[in-house]
């Protein structure tokens, strides 16, 4: 099973002709909202590939928390462990241009005094601990402790932080997912190469998987022994808002139930180009079955 520690947030996303520069406005039509936070996006889209999962993380008492949980408790993924904290629910301002790139303000909220302690008595080594870098980086960091005690998979995808103490919790999980400019950065804190496919290899060298997610050029990734790469399919793209998410949920959950590597991999490529055909990081997560039909098309490399 998946146990998600990490940021639900409330999204409210205007769609504009071209994102602002700093000290520009760029106006749209009506604002959308949408559950969001990197953690809530990922439970939810492993959640919606099949897994099992229960969420960890905090909403506020203000009226943007049942929103922010709505796509969740739809789709039954555990929340008894939940907190709801005197305070704000997380919310992100998003931009998304007429290309489908966005632009993202994050307001924490609660999501700031999350704890890693709510996780007592729940990891063990059946556990695919999945985590981000949207909650504080002292509790991810007592969470991978916990997950190395109990015996669990840890799954660390970087985004959005890039700093040195991201990288250090890189160089700490069993899986780091990390799209080409958080390699980038992890690279350069680590003194790794920073071509991604070389910093896979450098990363993977030390005792763990390492993924990197290429945007419109598929990912990469290497294990210690083999690189692997998987194409993307052609998808007509509406808003990115989410994709790597998408894949994170997507792969983790192959993952949790025994999948190699390879084919995780072209699942969570799947799930994160389906992830794009719609507006918002959630309403777009695909189902397993539609995952599976893509991931089967891809083309998966070995070398
Ligand atoms: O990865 C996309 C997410 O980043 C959005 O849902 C937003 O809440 C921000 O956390």
């Amino acid at each position: 099973m998946i146990i998600v520690f990490g940021s639900i947030n409330l999204d409210l996303v205007v769609m504009v002709k071209r994102l602002p520069h700093p000290g520009e406005t760029s106006a749209g039509p009506d604002c959308q909202t949408f559950a969001g936070g990197k953690g809530a996006n990922q439970a939810l889209a492993a959640r919606r590939a099949g897994a099992n999962v229960t969420m960890i993380g905090a909403v506020g008492n203000d009226s943007f928390a049942a929103p922010a949980l709505a796509n969740l408790e739809a789709a039954s993924v555990d929340l008894s462990a939940l907190r709801r904290l005197e305070g704000a629910t997380g919310i992100a301002m998003i931009g998304v241009e007429s290309c489908g790139e966005n632009l993202i303000i994050v307001g924490s909220g609660v999501n700031a005094r999350v704890s890693a302690d709510w996780l007592a008595g729940r990891l063990a080594p059946d556990v695919t601990l999945l985590m981000q870098a949207e909650v504080p980086l002292a509790q991810v960091s007592r969470a991978m402790d916990l997950a190395r005690t109990a015996g669990a998979r840890v799954v660390f995808n970087t985004a959005p932080a890039t700093d040195v103490e991201v990288a250090q919790l890189a160089a700490r999980a069993d899986v780091v997912i990390s799209n080409e400019s958080e390699a980038a950065d992890v690279a350069a804190a680590l003194g790794l190469p920073g071509e991604p496919a070389a910093y896979a290899a450098a990363m993977a060298a030390s005792g763990r998987t390492a993924v990197v997610t290429l945007g419109g050029d598929g990912v990469l990734a290497h294990d210690g022994t083999t690189l692997i790469t998987v194409a993307p399919p052609v998808v007509e793209v509406v808003d990115t808002t989410g994709a790597g998410d998408a894949f994170c949920g997507a792969f983790a959950a192959a993952l949790d139930r025994g999948a190699n590597l390879a084919l995780a991999l072209a699942e969570g490529v799947a799930a994160g180009s389906l992830a794009c055909t719609a507006t918002g990081a959630q309403s777009s997560a695909p189902a397993a079955a539609d995952i599976a039909r893509l991931a089967a098309t891809l083309r998966v490399q070995q070398n």
